[in-house]
């Protein structure tokens, strides 16, 4: 089966079967590899570098409820939702909470996996609960908030000894009493009436001004994770460049900013085999066409290098990258 069409990323790469389930009843009748199964969402935020030598599923419940609750709103969704539809659907009720992760790639499954955040909010400041199917025994579980172990783009489904759990519905608890986070560069002069849907639509201005659209030029967004480093360290380096940006996240660790870190290894726009980084930001790569996962791997390598050699900090990446055998680990 071709993956192409599967990821955002476009890269040439097959899989041997794909199976698409609308519902946990549906499982019983697959044929599934299970020691080599893959579990799929929207495809933004994984790079096939090569053929994938075992099946893929995708769980395509698309349902949506939203439930009325005194001071609060439970949105519950089916995992194979576009995310940002379910944000746009909230978003027009006047249901506020979601905005700031308007235009996220990817399905809400993959939203919980990742625990996608921009522009000041994650997902788990939403979050109330996850369920899933485990596939290897049949297992249904719900999992409240602070059992998903939610890290920075982390959580426990992310983790290579869960991935046989399949997200089958997110639930989502957004407070009546919304409080708009305005804390990002650009979204504090919001003109004309602050709404849920003022700001989104200012939070999709920005994400379009800077990022560039998977449909026109594949891409899977941010490539990598911004790296925490401690303290010492960030200051160190702030010595040395003061312009960096540097983010402290508590007296021992601060964050670095990927993007500023490859531009700055003078990598920003650099292309190789039809592979690149954006002109616009640094940390987006992009497959302008003719790109193949060889070439992808060459770029990130050379990426990692040069900022490792220069500034001796490791870059991780966040785009799951899988090759014959599954997860490849850089
Ligand atoms: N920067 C550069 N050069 C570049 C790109 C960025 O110097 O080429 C600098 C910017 O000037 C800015 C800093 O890096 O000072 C941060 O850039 P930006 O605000 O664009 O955010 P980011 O750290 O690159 C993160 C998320 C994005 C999210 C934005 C906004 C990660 C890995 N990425 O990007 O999420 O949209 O913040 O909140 O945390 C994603 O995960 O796929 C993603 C797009």
């Amino acid at each position: 089966v071709n993956l192409k069409p599967r990821h955002t990323l476009a890269l040439d790469a097959h899989c041997n079967n794909l199976y698409t389930v609308r519902s946990i009843e549906e499982f019983s009748h697959l044929n599934l590899d299970l020691d080599r199964c893959l579990i799929l969402g929207g495809g933004s935020n994984v790079a096939f570098v090569e053929d994938y030598d075992g099946d893929i599923l995708t769980y395509q419940d698309e349902s949506v409820k939203i439930i009325d609750q005194p001071g609060y709103w439970l949105v519950e969704a089916g995992a194979g939702l576009v995310w940002h539809d379910l944000v746009v659907r909230c978003v027009k009720r006047g249901i506020g909470g979601l905005e700031n992760l308007a235009l996220i790639p990817g399905s809400c499954g993959a939203a919980a996996v990742q625990n996608i955040g921009a522009y000041g909010v994650e997902f788990k400041d939403v979050c109330y609960a996850v369920e899933s199917y485990d596939v290897k025994t049949g297992a249904q579980k719900r999992y409240q908030n602070h059992e998903c172990r939610f890290d920075y783009r982390n959580s426990l489904f992310k983790q290579s000894q869960n991935r046989h759990l399949l997200i089958t519905r997110i639930i989502l608890r957004l407070d009546k009493n919304w409080c708009p986070v305005q804390k990002y560069n650009g979204l504090e002069d919001i003109n004309g009436e602050l709404t849920p849907l003022t700001l989104m639509q200012r939070v999709i201005e920005l994400r379009q001004s800077k990022l560039p659209d998977p449909n026109i030029l594949p891409n899977a967004g941010s490539f990598f994770k911004n790296p925490i480093v401690s303290r010492q360290q960030a200051n160190g380096l702030k010595q040395q460049y003061p312009s960096m940006p540097v983010y402290e996240i508590d007296e021992h660790y601060s964050k670095l900013s990927s993007g500023w870190l490859i531009e700055n290894a003078g990598l920003k726009g650099k292309q190789m085999d039809g592979i690149g980084t954006y002109e616009k930001h640094a940390l987006v790569i992009i497959n302008y066409g003719s790109g193949s996962g060889r070439a992808l791997l060459r770029l990130v390598h050379e990426i990692r290098d040069r900022v490792y050699s220069l500034f001796s900090v490791k870059l991780e990446n966040e785009v799951l990258l899988i090759g014959k055998q599954g997860v490849i680990k850089l």
